[in-house]
């Protein structure tokens, strides 16, 4: 492959706008009046009131003009047609695995794979399971254990692969429980829970190495795969003239399953993919496919869809497309830590994670500082990003008090090929605002929330200074 070379220091975007769709700043009473009505969580604020959204990065990428005209030439039949028999090869070259099935994002498949594997007394291992992927797990019976490197709690420690699943905890839970009763080992590449971080090659062969010696099942859950390569290519040695794609190739290629969620690497705005060695299990899988997604030659997808996914599996391995996102994405966190912002260091992929608890060390974690920096980021300069903490992670104990999170964390997630550099600029601008004032010392209440993923639909209240709300 050819090696660019990047002699300025200024990150300039791989492409130019050629579309354009308006986003307006609103005043301070505005947003504070929103937030308000949207009981304080950003998820239900109307997008149209933001400015800067950081959400997420998952289907709000802008797709490229190549994938807008595959679009324009889908096939729209409802069984074998052309648009999936070119998202069908296109995925098997990337993971060599003989049984696609497309979904209509990443959920479904999880939704298909894990209620078949779960169930009572089943337990799922992997490095962090993404909420999504927990919530799917638990809610067939099963449980799903994090199996996190102490080491990766030190936020300031530079460690290139603190996605990593810890191998040494893995072995010995494997023991504990039995290999029979453990469903499947999930990696999830990169890891979205714990920082965006990347998973190395080695961990990921250690692990396959520990799958064949227990006959246990290996899931990756890579929709950032294409992300995580970079980060191979640049920091574990013997990759340096791989690829992007090699290197995707060769860690897919280590899976019994893989799981996708379309709207981040695949570079479209829906989609999903549940790829299968085993004969067997994908027919499990496709019985459930066809009640609940769709027939298996779309699954829950049009042929625009599956036409633009394929061209982005193909867009997303693009050398100078690669070296941008990532760089941009460490734009904003290199500039915020400079300022003194504690973040997860080294910045991961798709996102920028702030350690809101040492931002606002005087907030009880019960009052979720981490949702405190999300509502402050929005009423200062309308942005909207997620809190990562105890809000997302939080469980009660038998008395009603919060069991927290490890962190109290909040994610910046950069949208692929959406936003310029000038926009971060004023993303950190925002954030200049925010340190003037790191001595809040009350947070917020939940007054709603349900029993799954409640930090979609959670409703909060605001702590005054005296505890009232
Ligand atoms: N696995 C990982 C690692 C994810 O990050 C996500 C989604 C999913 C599975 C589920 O995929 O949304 O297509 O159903 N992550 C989004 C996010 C929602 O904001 O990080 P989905």
């Amino acid at each position: 492959m050819e090696n660019i070379d990047y002699p300025m220091q200024t990150l300039a975007e791989p492409f130019r706008i050629k579309m354009v769709e308006p986003i307006r700043m609103t005043s301070l009473e505005y947003r504070e009046k929103a937030l308000k009505e949207a009981g304080y969580n950003p998820f239900l604020l109307s997008s149209e009131d933001g400015f800067i959204d950081l959400l997420t990065d998952s289907g709000t990428g802008a797709m490229s003009q190549a994938q807008w005209a595959g679009m324009m030439l889908a096939d729209e039949g409802y069984a074998g047609a052309k648009s999936w028999i070119k998202l069908e090869k296109v995925v098997k070259e990337l993971t060599s695995m003989p049984f696609v099935l497309p979904t209509h994002q990443g959920r479904a498949a999880e939704r298909i794979l894990y209620g078949i594997l779960g169930g009572r007394d089943k337990v799922f291992l992997s490095n962090t399971h993404f909420d999504t992927t927990r919530a799917n797990i638990e809610y067939s019976g099963a449980t799903a254990l994090d199996l996190m490197p102490d080491e990766i709690m030190e936020n300031d420690k530079f460690l290139p692969f603190k996605g990593n699943i810890d191998l040494i905890k893995l072995e010995n839970s494997i023991n504990q429980i039995g290999n029979n009763n453990i469903a499947a080992i999930v990696l999830t590449v990169t890891n979205n829970s714990s920082g965006g971080q990347p998973v190395s090659m080695s961990n990921a062969k250690a692990v396959r190495k520990i799958c064949d010696q227990n006959n246990i099942l290996m899931v990756i859950d890579g929709c950032r795969i294409a992300e995580n390569a970079y980060f191979i290519k640049h920091r574990e040695s013997g990759f340096e003239n791989y690829s992007y794609k090699e290197i995707a190739q060769e860690m897919l290629a280590l899976g019994d399953a893989f799981i996708m969620s379309a709207k981040k690497d695949g570079l479209v705005n829906m989609g999903g993919l549940l790829c299968i060695k085993d004969e067997s299990l994908s027919k499990k899988c496709m019985n459930q496919l066809i009640i609940s997604e769709g027939f298996i030659t779309y699954g829950g997808l049009s042929g625009r869809d599956m036409e633009a996914m394929a061209v982005g599996l193909e867009e997303v391995f693009d050398e100078s497309y690669l070296h941008y996102r990532i760089r941009s994405t460490a734009y904003l966190g290199e500039k915020l830590h400079t300022k003194g912002v504690p973040v997860i260091w080294p910045i991961g992929g798709h996102a920028v994670y702030v350690d809101a608890h040492r931002l606002f060390p005087g907030i009880p974690v019960d009052q979720y500082p981490g949702q405190v920096l999300v509502c402050e980021l929005y009423r200062i300069g309308g942005i909207r990003c997620v809190e990562v903490g105890s809000v997302m992670f939080g469980k009660y104990d038998d008395h009603g008090r919060l069991i927290p999170a490890a962190q109290e964390l909040v994610r910046l997630a950069i949208p692929r090929r959406v936003y310029t550099q000038s926009h971060i600029d004023y993303v950190l601008e925002v954030f200049d605002h925010i340190m003037k004032n790191t001595s809040i010392n009350t947070g917020y209440k939940i007054i709603d929330e349900s029993p799954f993923l409640r930090h979609f639909t959670a409703k909060f209240q605001k702590i005054d200074n005296n505890g009232n709300t």
